[in-house]
């Protein structure tokens, strides 16, 4: 039986995906950099689910990471019905502020490794019966977040990137779904910087499990585009029915005086 791949799996929401995929009985395929996490979530996973699981630790933000993975699958037999690109990360600040490196190593990983892995595994899913990509973008992706700006615009790369493909492969058997969570509970918000902010962002964040729940039911739905939850829909209409400047104003000073 071909394996789930799913990039970030020892995150909040790509663990909870793994949760939701494993119960399922579909074996997987784990990556993340933490080789120590992953170690942990197989032993675990396997032992409640009987599922079988392989892990590769690798940093998905260096160029050529993407071939990495490929490699591993076809040296190790693996082949992959299940494409998740969950990997990704915010960093909090003003562009001329922030280190360029910062924001060139979040690109990478955000878009340049999601693109080629959709690439290099495309050959392998089309010739499966049916098989899915999932891509995980945000709620950010659909208004300029000011001192997320980069990080807000690759994730609207994301949905655009993924609405594209979806179109592209509508006569062959690959699925292709984007998911836009709002705020969630993981390590997100400290990874970003933000961890002035992690208590008020808690009161609305949705639990990692229910988003899982509903990114893996819309991938296996075959939507094209899928948002977590009632109020993040709604902030999502709002921003196509309001003048930009609007939302782009109320996040500024969300996130602008992050304490
Ligand atoms: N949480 C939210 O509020 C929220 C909202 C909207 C969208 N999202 C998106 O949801 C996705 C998952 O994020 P999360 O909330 O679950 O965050 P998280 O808890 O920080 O998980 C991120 C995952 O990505 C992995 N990762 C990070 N950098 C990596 C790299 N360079 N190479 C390989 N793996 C890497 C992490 O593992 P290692 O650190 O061990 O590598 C971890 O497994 C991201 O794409 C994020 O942008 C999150």
């Amino acid at each position: 039986m071909p394996y789930a791949l799913i990039t970030g799996a020892s995150g909040g929401i790509g663990l909870a995906m793994a949760h939701e995929l494993a119960q399922r009985k579909i074996d997987l395929l784990l990556v993340a950099r933490s080789s120590e996490k992953l170690f942990q979530i197989q032993k675990e996973l396997t032992e409640r689910y009987g599922v079988r699981i392989e892990y590769l630790s690798i940093d998905l933000s260096l160029a050529g990471s993407a071939y990495a993975v490929l490699d591993w699958t076809i040296k190790n037999n693996f082949s992959v019905y299940i494409l998740i690109n969950n990997a990704g990360y915010g960093t909090w600040g003003e562009v001329a502020e922030t280190p360029l490196e910062k924001l060139t190593n979040m690109m990478q990983l955000n878009m340049l490794t999601l693109v080629e892995l959709c690439h290099i595994f495309l050959p392998q899913l089309k010739k499966q019966p049916q098989s899915y990509i999932l891509n995980v973008a945000s709620t950010a992706s659909y208004q300029a977040v000011p001192t997320l700006s980069v990080y807000a615009a690759s994730k609207s790369f994301v949905v655009l990137f993924t609405r594209g493909l979806k179109r592209e492969l509508k006569s062959t058997p690959v699925s292709v779904t984007c998911v836009s969570p709002g705020a969630t509970s993981t390590n997100f918000i400290s990874r970003a910087g933000l961890d002035s902010m992690k208590e008020r962002a808690e009161k609305f964040s949705m639990r990692a499990d229910a988003v899982a729940r509903i990114a893996i039911r819309g991938m296996f739905g075959k939507k094209t585009e899928v948002i977590t939850g009632f109020a993040n829909w709604l902030s999502v209409q709002l921003t196509y029915l309001l003048p930009k400047f609007i939302p782009e104003k109320i996040a500024e000073s969300l996130y602008k005086n992050k304490s």
